[in-house]
């Protein structure tokens, strides 16, 4: 099997660095004749997989023109043997075929030829063998009927994130990311996320997001949205923790006039306002029981009641959730009910922790300096070398949303443009220190204006560097309490 360079696919590596290697006015005719080469080795190649020859030849007219080097398979394992003979950059497969189905031959290449893409398709509305089909390694599906278009674009996809190649060659630009460019980090762990992402966005199954808190998981159910055909319709999140336990019902589903005492007019839920987009129901582990009940209806047969209403609504809402809840623990203590864990978990969405992808730490600190530098309206910021020595070392308990605040804190305070390891809070300089030695009583030695710093100082941290939320409890305004720290550049 070659070794394919993501930075000129499908060149080999050998050839590709040949030519990087011819100086500059030598050998022109030689540079014309392996451009030739490259342009041939450089077509993807494409098979078609499908048991209707007339399915096929459709498939094969519709991507002519797009310089690709097609091939037909009229059987699953004519596709498996071409498969062997020699590999393919993407494979689209019907799902149901006489002897060896789409499922068999999403196996086959996942065993054999793992570089390759493939794309299942299934028939319409047949979300569980779509679903089958991912889960044993398909890349995307596409539903019968599609538009050729969306074929095209489904190839483009699979052709500019093939992951075998991206991560083989480690180049940042070319890995595989959902359509949102705030989520950063290309440590293997988070492409595989970005992986499941793409393949899951464009269908409308439920997805469950687990991680720790402050990974992100409210960013990747986003980065699902946008990517989703639902991206032009609301998006709406639940926080299940936030909600008290008597007005979930009616704030899910909604409540008719006079329902209960209180319920002056009409309210539409947050489902029904979610309706064609996508909801998020944030820290479901919280949800009381007797709504997970309710909830699970919906999920089956896509229905509602608002409280006090006789009549159902249907809606078309898909469903994520997030947690950072071990749920299959939950479900056996008896809190959380086991068949809508069952129900809410056909793909598992794990967020890795900060401290299990510290390669995208430098990227990720590099990202927030920028945010905040511009947010502040500073000039470009630096970490210093043995700023940055503590930040590496950290262990990051309160993960990304940790690491953001610890930036935004230190983009505020840093009285110059490279930040020092002082700007940084003090249990991160001194991390084996206990809770009574980092926050000393302020010695008499002080003046009234370094005692006034320091407190200063000890608010923002308490609000987590936010500024305007320091400001507030100080009873000054922000430039006041920015051109007291010294830090207006
Ligand atoms: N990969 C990332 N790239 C950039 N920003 C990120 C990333 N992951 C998280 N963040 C930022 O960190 C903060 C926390 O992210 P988010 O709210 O999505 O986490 P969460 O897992 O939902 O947290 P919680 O469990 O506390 O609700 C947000 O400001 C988000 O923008
Ligand atoms: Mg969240």
């Amino acid at each position: 099997m070659p070794f394919f360079c993501c930075l000129c696919r499908n060149v080999p590596v050998g050839l590709a660095g040949g030519l990087l290697g011819v100086g500059a006015g030598n050998h022109v005719k030689y540079l014309r004749m392996s451009e030739t080469i490259i342009k041939e080795l450089a077509k993807s190649r494409i098979l078609i997989v499908d048991d209707d020859r007339t399915a096929c030849d459709m498939l094969r007219e519709a991507l002519e023109g797009a310089d690709y080097d097609i091939q037909l398979a009229l059987s699953g394992e004519e596709a498996v043997e071409l498969g062997r003979a020699a590999p393919f950059d993407v494979v689209i497969t019907d799902l149901k075929m006489k002897e060896l189905d789409g499922i068999e031959v999403v196996r086959a290449f996942q065993k054999h030829s793992p570089e390759a893409a493939v794309i299942v398709i299934t028939a319409f509305g047949s979300i569980d063998s779509a679903v089958a089909a991912i889960e044993v390694g398909a890349y995307d599906y596409l539903s019968k009927p599609f538009n050729l278009n969306e074929i095209r674009m489904t190839i483009r996809r699979a052709l500019d994130r093939h992951p075998t190649k991206s991560a083989a060659c480690a180049a940042p630009e070319s890995m595989p990311r959902p359509g949102m460019d705030e989520i950063i980090g290309q440590s293997p762990k988070m492409v595989e996320v970005y992986r499941i992402v793409a393949r899951v966005a464009k269908g409308s199954s439920t997805v469950l997001i687990q991680g720790e808190s402050g990974t992100g998981k409210e960013l990747i159910a986003r980065a699902i949205h946008t990517k989703s055909a639902r991206n032009d319709k609301p998006f709406m999140v639940v926080n299940c923790g936030a909600i008290s336990e008597h007005l979930f019902e009616s704030e899910l589903f909604g409540h008719e006039r006079g329902a209960f005492t209180g319920a002056a007019g009409l309210h539409r839920g947050i489902l029904e306002e979610a309706n064609t987009g996508t909801c998020l129901l944030d820290e479901i582990g919280e949800m009381p029981l007797y709504m997970q009940t309710k909830l699970l209806r919906f999920l089956q047969d896509g229905e509602i009641k608002r409280v006090g209403s006789a009549h159902s609504l249907k809606l078309d809402v898909r469903v994520l959730a997030a947690t950072n809840r071990n749920l299959e623990q939950m479900a056996q203590q008896g809190t959380f009910r086991g068949d809508l864990l069952y129900r809410l978990s056909p793909i598992v969405i794990q967020i890795p922790p900060l401290r299990e992808r510290r390669e995208d730490l430098a990227q990720l600190i590099d990202y927030f300096l920028k945010k905040y530098a511009t947010a502040l309206t500073r000039s470009p910021m630096q970490m210093a070398a043995e700023a940055m020595d503590i930040l590496t070392k950290y262990h990051w308990g309160g993960n990304v949303r940790e690491l953001e605040n610890v930036v935004e804190r230190a983009v505020t305070l840093s009285p110059s443009s490279i930040i020092r390891p002082e700007t940084l809070p003090t249990r991160l300089q001194f991390p084996d220190r206990s809770e009574t030695e980092k926050d000393p009583a302020y010695p008499v030695t002080l003046s009234l204006r370094e005692m006034e710093r320091r407190y200063m100082l000890q608010v923002l941290e308490s609000v987590g560097g936010n500024i305007s939320r320091a400001a507030a409890i100080l009873g000054i305004d922000r430039k006041t309490l920015r051109v007291k720290l010294g830090t207006r550049n």
